[in-house]
């Protein structure tokens, strides 16, 4: 009879890193070489790394990658991308040399204000209750701007209230947000003190109970736009013409606002670009994949469909794609990983950006430009052969291509729907001399 392996390991979190790791290679078994995956890579601070968050043993390296071609608000930058899948940062690229054809992207963003909320239950009075909050605004905003005197002297702080009567299975609640300006912080901590210390008083004044007391991610007052005009002509496929890849773009994008099952995917497509510059800067990523699908749902709401794309796409009137996107921005440079992690630090340094607003407009311009690249596949030769190119390519230098011989090889690898590492070795063969085997 097998031992019965208990993950109850009292005391793990005291361990030095390397202990831990020796308990987790030995729980499961895993060889030395398998072990060293999880190994700090040198040039980052491990130190940091290891405070970052509980119970480490090592590190998940993932690709960083660099999108180019991208001119934004008339200034050129370099993209640096966080992800596993192939073929995005490339695409981005591809629209991004698109884009600045017709002039590059142009951003805006709102001011970077966040939702808190604050729940309320067993309020006998919902409605006069809520004009008792809304007559203590001046003082609930001062005590909660005295929570954060950091925020307030850089410009942010509670802005204003919001009481919303919410019927619920456990009867009526009081929700109370609290819009706060989070400057150049994704506003997390700000928020959620905020809320914690007006809590006691808003439950006060309604006379009833506060309960949760946290950030909302549907953070629809914090929003970044993109525009950009994908030129016609460079649109052109050997099958069709530039005015036909419009109309057929444009099928795509009426089929994503029509209907839920496309706009999901269509969705994710654009968050393959914002999550990886979101992660390689260093934030939330979740919060952000948060706030954009719950976006695509709020702004869905009356519409007869329950998801918006987050992106729209027109003609203009000499006949170009013109696209454009909005979404939830909540990052931050400050105050949370982005400011601490090396290799986010790098990365924003890299990007040029300076400011949480100028990062919310690049992931916006990414985001569209990841979209269109998308569509723009879907809707011609489909995403398969791009995705099949990049792995053949792959293949072909594992198999041992040298790099004069490798474009031969993908495109005997493609032609002949044959993308496996034996014919990459074999048509390697074949290029030098060797005879065909039998
Ligand atoms: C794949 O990661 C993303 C796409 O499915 C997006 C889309 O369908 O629009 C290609």
């Amino acid at each position: 009879m097998t031992e019965e392996r208990r993950s109850d390991l009292s005391g793990f979190y005291k361990k030095s890193v390397e202990e831990r790791r020796a308990v987790a290679v030995d729980w499961a078994g895993l060889s030395e070489a398998e072990a060293r995956a999880f190994d700090f890579p040198p040039g980052v601070d491990r130190a940091t790394l290891e405070r970052m968050i509980e119970n480490v043993i090592g590190v998940f390296p993932l690709p960083l990658g660099v999108a180019t071609h991208f001119r934004i608000d008339g200034r050129d930058r370099l993209v640096p991308m966080a992800i596993e899948e192939p073929s995005v940062v490339a695409a981005a690229s591809n629209s991004a040399k698109v884009a600045r054809a017709g002039g590059g992207f142009f951003t805006q963003t709102t001011p970077p204000i966040m939702i808190g909320q604050v729940q309320l239950t067993h309020v006998a009075d919902p409605a006069a209750a809520r004009l008792r909050i809304l007559e203590a605004r001046e003082a609930l905003l001062a005590q909660a701007n005295a929570k954060d005197p950091v925020l307030v002297r850089f410009g942010g702080g509670a802005r204003e209230l919001d009481v919303r009567i919410v019927p619920s299975e456990r009867g009526t609640m009081l929700v109370v947000h609290l819009l706060v300006d989070a400057r150049d912080a994704g506003g997390m901590n700000a928020v959620n003190t905020m809320c914690e210390a007006l809590a006691p008083e808003l439950g006060r004044l309604a006379r009833g109970r506060p309960v949760l007391r946290i950030i909302s991610n549907l953070a629809v007052h914090r929003l970044a736009r993109a525009r950009a005009v994908f030129p016609r002509e460079l649109l052109r496929t050997p099958e069709a013409d530039g005015a036909q890849v419009v109309e057929a773009i444009l099928d795509a994008y009426a089929f994503a606002a029509a209907d839920p099952f496309r706009c999901a995917t269509h969705n994710k497509g654009i968050m393959n670009g914002v999550s990886a510059v979101v992660i390689a800067t260093g934030n939330d990523f979740r919060a952000i994949e948060s706030g954009a699908h719950s976006y695509a749902a709020w702004t869905a709401r009356g519409t007869g469909t329950v998801l918006r794309p987050l992106t729209t796409y027109e003609k203009d009137a000499d006949g170009n794609l013109v696209g454009s996107i909005e979404l939830p921005t909540a990052v931050g440079l400050i105050g949370g990983a982005t400011a601490v992690h090396p290799t986010a630090k790098a990365a924003v340094k890299l990007l040029g950006v300076t400011s949480a607003a100028e990062l919310a407009g690049v992931l916006a311009a990414v985001g569209l430009a990841q979209n269109f690249g998308a569509l723009r596949a879907l809707a011609t030769e489909g995403i398969q052969r791009g995705h099949m190119e990049l792995h053949a390519r792959n293949l072909a230098v594992s198999a041992g291509a040298r790099p004069d011989e490798v474009d031969r090889v993908v495109a005997r690898l493609v032609a002949e729907h044959a993308v496996r590492f034996d014919r990459a070795k074999a048509i390697i063969d074949e290029l030098r001399g060797a005879p065909a085997p039998t």
